[in-house]
């Protein structure tokens, strides 16, 4: 018996009013088709299957790598009809779980749980209490407690309407009674819509158990419509992510001012401050501390860095003990090796720092390797690029360059080597000896300051 999941992203999402199709929307940075297509891969199913309509091709070309069969339903049939597309790909003795690309946040453990429950059953349902249950499917039970149906809010009588527990859409059956009971559905309902839930009393009917797994929070199960709900769930997961850091010995200055859009491995004793964006593949560790608004993508932080506020760094691999910003920018391809420093208005792309340099103020350093101990004075520019092709510049061990030194790659300064302030060096600097490529300092003996000439033309906007 295999496990076939069916998801369900048909809905043309026009509450969402966008032009991008709702179930790309983003939950902490990745899309929702992506995040429950990972779920149905984390639950190691045989086969996934999406169910696209309006925009599927869209949603396609969007995520072409996702390892799904790809079923278009022409018209929103209801879900019933959505589900009955997938069928031809399913194996009668295939257990089928159903989703919905528009809840993302649907936990494993629950999926579990529903399997686990309706392997034995007819079909087994996620279902859930809620304060508001307008809109949603009301579970309807018998006297022992068992369900025995499921009616839409649009078709359900006045008493029906006072029931707060509500059907999830999650859901799990056999192909084998889906075969046999979808073909069954009628348009008899408000909607004249197929209705997948029908098939609860079908199962009854065939008397067959119907099982209700609960799910652990309201949130889980939570679906998008319309961006409101986007962003309640966002925070959701967000606090979540905080709450997660905080049990792992982080601290969270702010746990609704931290955005985790990807990956994150953070060990223990960091502190986060406030307004701190991680997306990507971050790993952060030990005893880090991050400032205020400090942006991190694709980054590595080795134990005891400290990154100052408003940095923003990519692509980057950060020794232990590393100091950066405020106000740094760290471009791809840069590594800063252990102990080094790079200060506040400094940009470095595919840049390596050896250990214990430091530059810290207002440089560009670009396509750049620097070795052990050098210093980098205020304003220094590499200039990697005449206009069509990229340089390299290279800088020994223990060099020192000057401020405002222009280095125009290819270039080498050598180990020990000095440069004199304000130079613009053109070519290599040897090792151990002084550099300087500025105009000379003259001094203009007997030279006076010009006085006020009665000819001068006079420009009225110099009054005041
Ligand atoms: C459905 C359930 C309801 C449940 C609610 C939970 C039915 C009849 N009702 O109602 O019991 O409480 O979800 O949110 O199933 N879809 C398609 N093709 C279609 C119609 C829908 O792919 O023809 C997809 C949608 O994209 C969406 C999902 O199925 O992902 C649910 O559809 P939606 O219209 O939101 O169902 P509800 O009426 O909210
Ligand atoms: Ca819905």
């Amino acid at each position: 018996m295999g496990l076939t999941v069916i998801i369900l992203a048909a809905g043309r999402g026009k509450r969402m009013v966008s032009d991008l199709p709702k179930v790309l929307h983003p939950v902490g940075g990745q899309p929702m088709l992506q995040r429950v297509v990972d779920s149905a891969r984390r639950l190691e199913a045989d086969q996934i299957i999406v169910v696209h309509g309006n925009g599927g091709d869209h949603v396609q070309a969007h995520l072409p790598d996702l390892p799904v069969t790809w079923v278009k339903q022409e018209s929103q049939l209801g879900t019933g009809h959505a589900v009955e597309q997938a069928l031809p790909h399913c194996r009668d003795d295939d257990q089928v779980l159903i989703l919905y690309a528009d809840v993302p946040l649907i936990s494993i453990e629950t999926l579990q749980r529903l399997l686990n429950a309706s392997a034995s059953s007819g079909v087994g349902l996620v279902v859930v209490k809620v304060p508001d249950p307008t809109g949603f499917g009301r579970i309807i039970r018998n006297e022992l407690g068992n369900i025995v149906e499921i009616v839409e809010h649009r078709d359900a009588t006045d008493l029906q309407l006072g029931i707060q527990e509500i059907n999830t859409g999650i859901m799990s059956a056999s192909a084998a009674h889906l075969k046999q009971w979808l073909p069954q559905l009628t348009t008899g309902n408000q909607q004249h819509e197929y209705y997948l839930t029908d098939i609860v009393a079908m199962a009854v009917r065939d008397e067959l158990p119907v099982g209700g797994v609960l799910a652990s929070s309201a949130e889980e199960v939570q679906g998008v419509n319309n961006r409101w709900q986007l962003a309640q769930l966002e925070r959701y997961y967000q606090r979540e992510i905080a709450k997660r850091l905080c049990f792992e010995g982080v601290t969270v200055a702010d746990p609704y001012r931290l955005d985790v859009r990807g990956t994150i491995d953070i060990a223990q004793d960091v502190f986060l401050d406030v307004n701190i964006v991680l997306e990507g593949r971050v790993v952060i560790g030990r005893g880090c501390q991050i400032g205020a608004g400090v942006c991190l993508r694709d980054v590595e932080l080795g134990d005891g860095v400290v990154v100052y506020p408003h940095s923003v760094v990519e692509g980057a691999t950060i020794e232990a003990g590393c100091r950066l910003g405020p106000f740094a920018r760290i471009r791809p391809g840069t590594i800063l090796r252990a102990g080094s420093r790079v200060g506040n208005f400094t940009e470095l792309k595919k840049a390596t720092v050896g250990a214990s340099s430091k530059v810290n103020h207002l440089s560009y350093v670009g396509d750049a390797v620097i070795g052990e101990g050098v210093n980098i004075g205020a304003g220094t520019i590499t200039c990697n690029y005449d206009g069509v092709n990229k340089f390299q510049t290279v800088i020994e061990d223990g060099a020192f360059i000057g401020s405002n030194t222009s280095l125009v790659a290819p270039v080498v300064v050598g180990c020990g080597a000095t440069i004199g302030a304000g130079s613009t060096v053109t070519q290599d600097a040897p090792s151990d000896t002084l550099t300087v490529a500025r105009a000379k300092q003259q001094v203009i003996e007997g030279w006076e300051r010009p006085v006020k000439r009665a000819d001068a033309v006079v420009d009225s906007s110099d009054k005041v």
